[in-house]
């Protein structure tokens, strides 16, 4: 079978993570055609991916040159929602990086849009295909640990992010960008909701932060079986982007790490033990799951059936990080996370 022929919209940061990625499984997918309207971008793509890859601007232009072709969309956060209804509008099946959009109402229409076309609207937690993190959600709901009583997510970028990142109208800010992750976790990890948050949060400088200048964050989520997670969120450790977590039950514990490899360790009244992960070729967690979640992209599109995480998925962590930016602007109150209506269908 042919490789499933993609564009790829954006190639700043993680645009080329997902460009070099495809190159590790080629018979799956091939890049066709990158859009980006810096000429950098273009001609790292260019380098990475050869003069066989066509370079666009435009994503319109490339759409009707590239019949056929699903989409990666990699741009800013801020710039989604037009990239993915162009393609959807298209015909196209897409994967479209986390968060979805920043607007709920426009992530439903998005939704609305696939789901009556038929295609393929797939998100980028990329957690959800590690299997590090897939080998803790196993052990978690094989009840090994009993019931989960406190869940500790953490994420901390080894860089200060770039100032689009932390800006409200382009990344989101930190609880955004980071925070999503965490949140989407907590839900995939438990099957539970989250339905009520506080926050915590201070700027560089060590001052009270707002949601629209946080550096440094702590979001304590009540989930609907009882459990508390705690997400904590932060930039500057220089060694490596880390990502961890710690499961408490009320039989043991479970201990995630990301770096420099996956584990994967148990505790109960057995004592401590690494349990076994399946053997990956990419020992790295994060590279090895974005080829993972592009894997199962090209599957998706291949074999027209449902992609995971979807939409949904994108638009519940959305409502954790909404209420938890509320929380931090009114000085840690407590904050219901509404449901949305638009997401009673699934
Ligand atoms: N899954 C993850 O862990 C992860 C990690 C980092 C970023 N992301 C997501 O990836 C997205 C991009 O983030 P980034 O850090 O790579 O940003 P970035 O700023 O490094 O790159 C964005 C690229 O998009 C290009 N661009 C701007 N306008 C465009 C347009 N109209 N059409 C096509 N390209 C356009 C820019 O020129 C740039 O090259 C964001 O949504 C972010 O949340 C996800």
């Amino acid at each position: 079978m042919r490789p499933v022929p993609v564009i790829l919209v954006g190639y700043g940061r993680m645009g080329r993570v997902h460009g070099l990625s495809s190159l590790r499984h080629p018979d799956d997918m091939e890049v066709v055609a990158v859009v980006d309207p810096s000429d950098d971008a273009r001609r790292r793509a260019r380098a990475d991916l050869g003069d066989g890859t066509a370079m666009y601007t435009d994503l319109n232009e490339c759409l009707c040159r590239h019949e056929g072709a699903a989409c990666l969309v990699v741009s800013p956060t801020n710039l989604h929602a037009g990239a993915v209804r162009a393609a959807l509008n298209a015909g196209r099946s897409v994967f479209c990086e986390k968060p979805l959009t920043l607007d709920q109402a426009e992530s439903v229409a998005l939704l609305d849009l696939a789901e009556h076309a038929e295609l393929i609207l797939q998100t980028g937690f990329y957690r959800r295909h590690s299997p590090t993190w897939r080998l803790a959600r196993d052990t978690l709901r094989s009840g090994t640990i009993g019931r989960p009583v406190l869940l500790r997510l953490s994420q901390w970028d080894a860089e200060a992010s770039a100032a689009d990142v932390l800006d409200p109208d382009v990344g989101g800010g930190l609880i955004v960008d980071f925070g999503v992750h965490e949140f989407d976790l907590l839900l995939w990890l438990t099957g539970d909701s989250v339905e009520h948050v506080r926050s915590a949060g201070r700027s560089l400088d060590g001052q009270p932060a707002t949601s629209a200048r946080v550096e440094t964050c702590v979001v304590v989520a009540e989930l609907s079986g009882g459990g508390l997670g705690v997400v904590d969120l932060g930039t500057g450790v220089r060694y490596d982007d880390d990502v961890r977590g710690e499961i408490a039950g009320t039989l043991g514990r479970i201990f995630v790490e990301t770096i420099p490899h996956g584990s994967v360790v148990l505790g109960d009244s057995g004592g401590l033990r690494s349990l076994e992960l399946p053997h990956s070729e990419e020992p790295a967690v994060f590279t090895d799951a974005v080829i993972r979640e592009q894997q199962a992209f090209a599957r998706a599109v291949m074999c027209r059936s449902t992609a995971s995480p979807d939409a949904r998925d994108s638009i519940r962590a959305m409502l954790i990080a909404e209420a938890a930016m509320k929380s931090l602007d009114e000085g840690g109150s407590r904050v219901r996370v509404p449901d949305h209506p638009g997401l009673a269908m699934g």
